[in-house]
């Protein structure tokens, strides 16, 4: 078995990538085009977001059809296409399996609709009355997460949109239908595999309402994901390829018991605990300035907490459902290359899997809409409803949404400075921001100082030093919120990476017997003579001991 731990995921939001036809929306031979884009910058994988068939309430993560392909997107000879031309590349195509729930339009759903019993049992129906749900659970895009069908006298639960109903696990039926999707999709050649909210799938068998919060304490890890995920494993034999869960409010202890290969469960996870240190009190519709110190506590103790038992995390900034790091946690205007570079050099220096969500490694930003016409997402559409129900101004939600939505990350990919950014000649589903005139690809490929340059030798980085790649990782103590610093260690190998999270200049309060190391990497031009000694406004640097 190829170790995975030197390679690096690039993932794709097919929808917002590039569209080959013009009808505004990206496509799979829009990205069978620009396969040498993504050669060049020497990933290893590509991860698609879902284009099976699909009604699009929640951009393909309501899936009608897992054996088809949208016509939106194109066609099954275009998915093969993909498939096959990639990996003449050496890239890997990994797919999105949306295995919590299925869109209402899909047959078994509809069947359950028409009463046949045998399809009510892949779903979690519960008798009852209108107006008085099964429990007081809460969908993830607003309200409750129960929805009443008066012809059945039935509830079903939904923990995502109305129009996502949450499959039963605990049917075996159920379980056999999902593992043909994913021997179907492994047998026309696709590398990987990635989960989606997977820790969600098993429910208990009693459904009671929560008094202490909005239900996700029943549900989260719940009772038997660990033996399912075995199962589904172990009976398509995908231990071994790539696989990543995402997690949904996990704990280091259920990832380790996700990630660790005695488990055989699944190659790596993703968690989103780093994400939320500019939620107010938890709640990502309250904003608030980044708090850089838990930013740091939780690295240190998901890193350390995961590399003490073996597990193997996902390490990211960015996805479709993220605002953009170098608006969020960076500067998007004085620093914006600086610290775009010095996010990069954070996460692909750590422990784990580095994903590069498209448009990163451009330093695309936040796309600063001004009307809630402008927006697209099913959650931020609900939540700007919500946030004016709970007193909020229009321009106070508007804000909100503007640090806090979706779209953030699902505007179109900066191509060129062309019209629309050279994504599509023709009107774009969704608007994109006015920065593509400076920030593309076209412009970033003449300029070797780029951002996307950087991500480059980041990508190179990992596979020409085995200690960042497989090296043990150790956090440096500082009081410092803004400094993050490790060493990762390999043998008699010891590469030293320090990030300042600041726009202020910083004292390096350790002494690093400085002579000693030579300088791999810096996001910065030149050569410091203060080096090791300060550091400039998020001022990034890799070092090698000697
Ligand atoms: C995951 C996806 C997100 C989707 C949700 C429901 O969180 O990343 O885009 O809305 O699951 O499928």
């Amino acid at each position: 078995m190829e170790s995975l731990k030197d390679k690096v995921v690039y993932q794709i939001y097919p929808k917002s990538f590039r569209d080959s036809d013009g009808d505004g929306y990206g496509d799979l031979r829009g990205i069978i085009e620009k396969l040498d884009y993504l050669q060049w910058l020497g990933v290893d994988y590509v991860w698609s977001t879902p284009f099976f068939l699909s009604p699009q309430r929640d951009n393909g993560y309501d899936i009608a059809d897992y054996y088809q392909v949208d016509p939106a997107f194109g066609t099954m000879e275009d998915a093969e296409e993909l498939i096959r031309k990639a990996s003449e590349r050496g890239i890997g195509i990994m797919f999105d399996m949306v295995f919590n729930h299925t869109s209402t339009e899909h047959e078994w759903f509809k069947r359950a609709l028409a009463g046949e019993k045998e399809y009510q049992d892949y779903y979690i129906f519960r008798d009852g009355e209108p107006g008085n749900p099964p429990t007081n659970w809460e969908s993830k895009f607003g309200g409750n997460a129960w929805e009443y069908v008066p012809s059945l006298g039935k509830w079903y639960l939904h923990l995502f949109d109305r129009t996502q109903a949450d499959l039963n696990w605990d049917n075996p039926k159920v379980r056999e239908e999902l593992k043909n999707v994913i021997r179907f999709w492994k047998e026309k050649g696709v590398k990987g595999f990635r989960f989606d909210v997977v820790n969600l799938i098993s429910k208990p068998e009693v459904l009671e309402s929560d008094d202490q919060g909005d239900g996700r304490r029943f549900y989260t890890d719940g009772p038997h994901v660990h033996e399912y995920l075995k199962e589904l494993v172990r009976d398509t034999g995908i231990h071994g390829m790539i696989t990543v869960g995402e997690m949904s409010s996990t704990s280091i202890d259920n990832c380790i018991r996700y990630t660790n290969p005695e488990e055989k469960e699944l190659a790596m996870c993703f968690h989103f605990h780093h994400l939320k240190v500019d939620y107010k009190d938890g709640d990502k519709w309250e904003v608030q300035p980044a708090d850089y110190g838990k930013l740091r506590e939780l690295f240190v103790g998901w890193q350390e907490g995961m590399e003490k038992n073996n597990g193997w995390e996902a390490v990211f900034w960015c996805n479709h459902d993220q605002p953009r790091a170098v608006s969020r946690f960076g500067d998007d205007k004085k620093y914006w290359k600086e610290s775009a570079k010095m996010l990069g050099a954070a996460v692909h220096t750590m422990r784990g899997t580095p994903y590069i969500f498209q448009g990163e490694e451009l330093g695309m930003t936040n796309a600063g809409y001004t009307d809630i016409s402008q927006y697209r997402d099913v959650e931020s559409t609900n939540y700007y409803q919500i946030m004016l129900e709970r007193g909020k101004t229009r321009e106070e939600a508007l804000h909100i949404l503007n640090e806090r939505s979706r779209d953030n990350g699902r505007t179109p990919m900066q191509w060129s400075s062309q019209e629309n950014a050279g994504f599509s000649a023709g009107t774009p589903w969704i608007s994109i921001p006015e920065n593509y005139k400076t920030i593309n690809v076209e412009a970033e490929m003449a300029d070797e100082d780029s951002i996307l340059y950087f991500y480059r030798r980041l990508i190179a980085l990992r596979k020409e030093e085995k200690a960042i790649a497989e090296g043990s990782i150790e956090f440096l103590p500082t009081e410092d919120p803004q400094l993050l610093a490790f060493r990762r260690v390999l043998g008699e190998e010891e590469i030293l990476c320090i990030h300042n999270f600041g726009g202020e200049e910083k004292a390096l309060p350790w002494d690093l017997d400085g002579g000693d190391y030579e300088v791999l990497l810096g996001n910065y031009q030149g050569g410091s003579e203060k080096l090791l000694k300060e550091l400039r406004p998020y001022e990034s640097v890799v070092l090698k001991r000697k």
